[in-house]
Formats: structure tokens, sequence, C-alpha cells
């Protein structure tokens, strides 16, 4: 198993870091257009693997990517981050560019890879893709919402004070602030609605907390998030690395699942050696149906901006 990480930055090689202490790939490539920027990382990580007890190959390269030919699966993180007070949305001049270079290059390199998107404005790009490369969709694929629903459980397990482990719960919508849905009325703490123990005041401070996860973060640290966006990433190559049908949300292209149509946006899917095996229906309440309603019109907005 050959997975490409493109941006060597901090959410690069965050999940190139995750990926090879999970001991799953046995090979993976960092690419970046700093010049040594990659190799630098990758030496640094397999000086790791002794100490870590991994045995994953990290090599480096700086833009060279007939280095990443026959990958499996392909990162792509590369672009710019958010500085505080900047939305995902404003990034979409510069990042678009180099997101429709790199998917373009890897396809040419591994015609059968899989496309993972990170690079933000997250649902636009993974609707670039879409848009310009012959990729089937199952093999195109947004992170968004496994971040999100991650940083639902952390909020959820705060407001409680119970351990995360004892959590449930997911996030769909648009990888936005104002485009994200927290399913509420879905989670749980071990198997009981978080409803029996948080009040709708409070949970509702956790849904405004979630949304603004990345930007709470992006304010404290400068620049956006790491860890989280990296382990994320790292769950859904796994997951299709070693084929295991897990549901996360992610941002994937529709055609007439949840009354949407011509938009890539979060929605529950089983991931598994294909890519996206499935999208789920999941019921939605009214309110539920009519954010999600929003959060499309959010991205198609945005999609508007693109020059396809
Ligand atoms: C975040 C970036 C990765 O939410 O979109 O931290």
């Amino acid at each position: 198993m050959k997975v490409t990480v493109v941006g060597a930055g901090a959410v690069g090689a965050s999940c190139a870091e995750y990926i090879a202490i999970k001991d799953f790939a046995s090979e993976v490539v960092l690419v970046d257009i700093k010049e040594g920027y990659a190799e630098g990382k990758a030496m640094d990580l397999m000086q790791t693997a002794s100490l870590n007890g991994f045995d994953t190959k990290i090599t480096g390269t700086t833009g060279d990517y007939s280095k990443t030919a026959g990958s499996d699966i392909a990162v792509i993180t590369s672009g710019i981050p958010r500085k505080p007070g900047m939305t995902r949305e404003e990034l979409i001049g510069i990042n678009a560019g180099i997101v429709k270079t790199v998917s373009s290059n890897l396809i040419e390199h591994s015609p059968n890879v899989i496309l993972i998107v990170v690079s933000n404005p997250m649902d636009t790009m993974t609707y670039l893709v879409h848009k310009t490369t012959s990729l089937p969709k199952n093999r195109i694929i947004g992170m968004g919402g496994a971040l999100d629903s991650a940083r639902f459980k952390y909020r959820l397990a705060e407001a409680m004070e119970a351990p995360i482990s004892d959590i449930d719960g997911m996030v769909i919508g648009g990888h936005s602030d104002k485009g994200m849905v927290p399913l509420t009325s879905h989670a749980t703490r071990n198997s009981i609605r978080v409803s029996e123990f948080l009040s709708d005041e409070r949970l509702e401070q956790v849904a405004a907390d979630t949304k603004v996860g990345g930007a709470t973060l992006t304010g404290l640290l400068g620049t956006s998030a790491w860890y989280a966006p990296g382990a994320a990433v790292s769950a859904l190559v796994q997951a299709i690395a070693c084929d295991q049908k897990k549901m996360f949300p992610c941002s994937t292209y529709l055609e007439g699942e949840y009354g949407l149509n011509d938009i890539c946006i979060g929605v529950p899917v089983l991931l598994g050696k294909n890519g996206i095996e499935k999208i789920v229906d999941v019921p939605l309440s009214d309110a539920e149906k009519a954010k999600m309603q929003e959060s499309a019109e959010g991205v198609t907005k945005t999609n508007g901006l693109l020059e396809l």
C-alpha cells in the first residue's frame, strides 16, 4: 500500500506521521514545492521509526511526481492555510490553481489512485477535482466531516465531563464555520441520547463551539490546526487501505442523495478499498434538513467562484 501526501506542511506531515505510527502502509511519499522540505520532514519522521516502532518507509521529494507513481491513495493538503480572521472560502483563488495542478500530476502517475482532498475551501476543492479530472466519484473524497465530528465529540465530552470514548456523534454539511450541521439529535453517550444529559441551551453551545472549531484554533495558533486534521485524514486512509467499510461523514458528489444535486458536501459514507463504497442515508429532522439545505446553498455559492 503506497500513500502519497502532497504538502509537507503541518497538516501533511502530521498525516504522514499518524499513518506511519499506525503501521498499515508500506510506503508514504511526501511531496512539497519548497526545496528539500519534504525530504527533510521524511528523514526526520524516519528517524522516529525505531522509537515509535513502525516499518512504513517515508520518503520526500521536491515536486518530482514520478516518485509518487503507483500510489493507491493520495492526500492533497497543499495550498495556503487560514490566518486568524479569515474564512476557508477566502483561500479559493490561490488554492484552486494548486489543487487542479496537483490532482492532474497525481493522476498522471497513478491512474488508479483514490484522492483525499483536504485543501480549503474543501467542499469546493473536492468539487473542482470532480469537474476537472476523469476520476469516478467513488475515488474523490473530501476530508472535513471526520475532523468536525472529532471536534463535536470533544465538545460533547467536555460539556458532560465524560471520557471521549463514551461519546458518539457526527457532523455533516459543508466544512465551513456556517455550513457545518452537527447531528445533535443523533449524538449519544453509550447509546443514550445526549439530550438526556445536557440542556437544549448547552447543546446549542456545543454545536456553536464545534462549528468554529477550526477558527478557534486559527485564533490561538496563528495558522490552521494540524494534529486533528492529520489524525482525521489518517483514519480515512486506514479505512480505505484496510478495507474497513467504516462510516465517516465525507464530502462526496451527490446526485439526488439528501435532495441535493451537482455538489460535493459532507454526508455519511462507507469507506473501503474502492474509496466511497456507499452513501448512507440517515433520517434527518426537519430542522436538520433545513440546515443541510442552507449549508448546500453556501457551498454552491463558493463553487460559483471557480473558473471551470
Ligand atoms: C480545520 C482546517 C483543516 O478545520 O480546515 O482545522
